[in-house]
């Protein structure tokens, strides 16, 4: 870690690196994604550590509390790890992304599992929850047998690292669009970093020094909007209790791909909740 003297000795390198990054979020994460070329433990990828440690951590907190005979929507679902992960456990799993670069890349990953798909979508714009549920319903084979009605979809949601990289109307909207999905049975897994300190107390924690940048790290830096911290506090915010019922919140880790040690993921300091709407 870098004295606190030193680290900010770090800030003309991050501001030269985050300038470029495009102001347009969407943007900004499809071009992103349109430069990746490896994914997993040896990729590029700073939030896919190629492993599932993380994710067995979430699996009975997953199996206590959503429904395992309805359909999982991974939002954010980036090159579709999760959504694979998830499709084992679901009778589908849909991944939705607002980076076609991302989809394009989660579809080529997934070839040949039959019960995953992914679509394009802007998850915080009006209605993209209905638009989601459409396209789910008026595509063959991506759900499972039994009545799906499009106006009222009942599908889980889970979340990792998405909900902190938006700003506080986003989270909202997403939220709105998030509750036109779950129906009765429906329930919401989400998992976010809440790392309490700056951006340099960030940057430092995953490895930057003076003398170098891990490459992960740089390519997030330099393409990406800074991101923030999501906690119980920003929950509460973004599904409010006259809302949302908490099943269950808690402190977790988002792992990373390695970034100091070849097989060995860094750790952010994560929350993670599952919600369900309240009913009547
Ligand atoms: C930090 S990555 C996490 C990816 C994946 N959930 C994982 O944990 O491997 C955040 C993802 O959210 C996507 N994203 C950002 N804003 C979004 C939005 N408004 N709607 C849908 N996806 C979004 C990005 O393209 C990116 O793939």
């Amino acid at each position: 870690m870098l004295s606190a003297l030193k680290k900010y000795l770090l800030v003309p390198r991050l501001v030269w690196l985050s300038a470029g990054a495009p102001k347009e979020r969407g943007v900004a994460w499809d071009r992103y994604w349109a430069r990746v070329k490896a994914t997993g433990a040896q990729g590029e990828v700073l939030w896919d550590s190629g492993g599932d440690h993380e994710l067995l951590g979430y699996a009975g907190s997953l199996k206590q509390h959503l429904d395992p005979g309805l359909p999982v929507l991974d939002i954010g679902c980036g090159n579709g790890t999760l959504t694979r992960w998830l499709a084992r456990n679901f009778p589908a799993a849909v991944g939705v992304d607002i980076s076609s670069h991302a989809v394009e890349r989660a579809r080529s990953e997934s070839t040949g599992i039959t019960n995953v798909s992914f679509l394009t979508m802007d998850m915080t714009r009006p209605r993209a929850g209905s638009i989601v549920a459409e396209a789910y319903v008026a595509s063959p084979g991506t759900h499972p047998p039994g009545p799906q009605d499009a106006d009222r979809p009942e599908v889980n949601v889970f979340l990792r690292g998405v909900l902190h990289v938006l700003d506080e109307a986003d989270q909202a909207a997403l939220a709105r669009n998030i509750k036109d999905l779950v129906g009765i049975r429906g329930r919401v897994f989400l998992a976010e970093t809440d790392f309490q300190g700056n951006a340099l107390d960030y940057v430092s924690h995953l490895g930057a020094t003076l003398r170098s940048i891990p490459a992960p790290l740089e390519s997030a830096i330099r393409g990406l909007p800074m991101p923030g911290h999501f906690g119980a506090a920003e929950r509460r915010r973004a599904f409010p209790d006259s809302e949302w019922e908490v099943l269950e919140e808690g402190a977790t880790f988002i792992e990373t791909v390695p970034l100091r040690d070849p097989s060995t993921p860094e750790l952010i300091p994560g929350y993670y909740a599952a919600l369900r709407v309240k009913q009547g």
